[in-house]
């Protein structure tokens, strides 16, 4: 089936000029970037995208994180994208992440684990639309 997923490079990787070579690993898994672009997200706009992690102990730390910089969001589309996506993605945690995938590669800690990415194709669709309007989604056909 041809899902959609929704990625974040976070600020850590943009710092480290990884943005490229995070697309080729998309690409390169058959992922397709169908919208994209660089956001420095506000307070407001980090704790409405991670409010189902409201009240948790590394809340403040993440939404801090998350605005010490750009980020780069994605859609992207391919068969099985959801967990094709987070294959490549790696564990949460890096100690967790297998060798080769994004979060061994360019995460530094739990907090600052390089990439985000939807937990299910409900997750895509309201992570899609918290950053997306329908017209800045680009279908790809070819
Ligand atoms: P992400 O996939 O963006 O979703 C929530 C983020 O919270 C997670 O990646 C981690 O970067 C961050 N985080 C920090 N501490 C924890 C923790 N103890 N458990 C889960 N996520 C954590």
């Amino acid at each position: 089936t041809i899902e959609r997923t929704f990625s974040i490079i976070k600020p850590n990787a943009v710092a480290k000029n990884a943005i490229g070579a995070i697309y080729a690993r998309f690409e390169t898994a058959g992922l397709k970037i169908v919208a994209a672009k660089m956001v420095q997200l506000t307070r407001e706009q980090a704790e409405g995208f991670y409010a189902e992690h409201l009240g948790k102990p590394f809340f403040d730390g993440l939404v801090g994180f998350m605005t010490s910089g750009p980020v780069m969001v994605q859609a992207l589309e391919g068969e099985e994208a959801v967990r094709r996506h987070r294959e490549i993605m790696g564990a949460t945690n890096p100690d967790n992440a297998l060798a080769g995938t994004l979060r061994a590669d360019y995460a530094d800690s739990l907090t600052e684990n390089a990439v985000h990415g939807s937990d299910s194709t409900e997750s895509a669709a309201r992570e899609i639309a918290y950053f997306f309007t329908e017209s800045e989604i680009c279908p790809r056909t070819r």
